[in-house]
């Protein structure tokens, strides 16, 4: 099954889990609170002004999503381009060695469709987050997406959460928030498809 379905699964689950707990509430029990998915505590559905599209609207939870994925983005250029031991390097080589405004268009197409991949698997419904890029397996197999270089290792996974998670950090969801767990687990139950070596 396909990564994505199975978080846009659980997604369901949950939402089947609080109707059932609405209408089952016979006995006078209060029904358990109902934490709201991740895309809600985000900022959900509600409009606000597109910071970098003049004149256009956009949910908040998207963007806070769209926030997150170019800081991380940035973070993984600069370890790229840092020569530093154990880079990400291979993995990023066939993008950024496109130049331009191929490359530009590229990097763009990857925050957004990374963007739709956060907002759709973590409760955003609106068909704007409708996620249409390859599945977790294929897109970090090289044989499969000639612009993944090489296989992703375990260290190489843990360094790319790390730079998500800074990411969120600097876009106001600190580390000892439940918020920031629940972002953490939905990375780590995408280590297996995508680490391949
Ligand atoms: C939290 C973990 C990760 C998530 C959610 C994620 C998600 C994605 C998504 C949605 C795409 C786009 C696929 C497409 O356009 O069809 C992608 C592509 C890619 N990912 Fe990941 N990824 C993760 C971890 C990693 C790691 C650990 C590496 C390498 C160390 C990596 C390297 C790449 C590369 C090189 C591409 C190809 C870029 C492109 O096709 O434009 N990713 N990833």
């Amino acid at each position: 099954m396909k990564i994505y379905s199975k978080l846009t699964l659980s997604v369901l689950l949950a939402a089947s889990a609080a109707m059932i707990s609405c209408s089952n509430n016979d006995d006078e029990t209060p029904a358990p609170p109902v934490k709201a998915s991740i895309y809600e505590r985000l900022g959900g559905t509600k409009m606000v002004a597109d910071p970098d599209n003049s004149g256009q609207m956009i949910e908040q939870g998207r963007l806070s999503f769209r926030k997150v994925v170019n800081s991380a983005i940035g973070l993984i250029v600069a370890d790229v381009q840092s020569n530093a031991a154990g880079n990400l390097q291979a993995h990023f080589a066939p993008l950024l060695a496109e130049t331009g405004t191929t490359q530009s268009t590229n990097i763009a197409k990857l925050s957004d469709n990374l963007t739709d991949f956060f907002s759709f698997n973590t409760g955003g419904t609106n068909a704007v987050n409708t996620y249409s890029g390859l599945n977790m397996v294929a897109a970090h197999d090289p044989a499969k997406n000639p612009r993944m270089g090489t296989k992703s290792s375990s260290a190489d996974y843990t360094k790319f959460e790390g730079y998500v998670g800074a990411a969120a950090n600097a876009n106001g969801v600190a580390s000892n928030t439940e918020l920031y767990t629940d972002i953490v687990a939905v990375l780590e139950s995408l280590r297996t498809p995508i680490v391949q070596k």
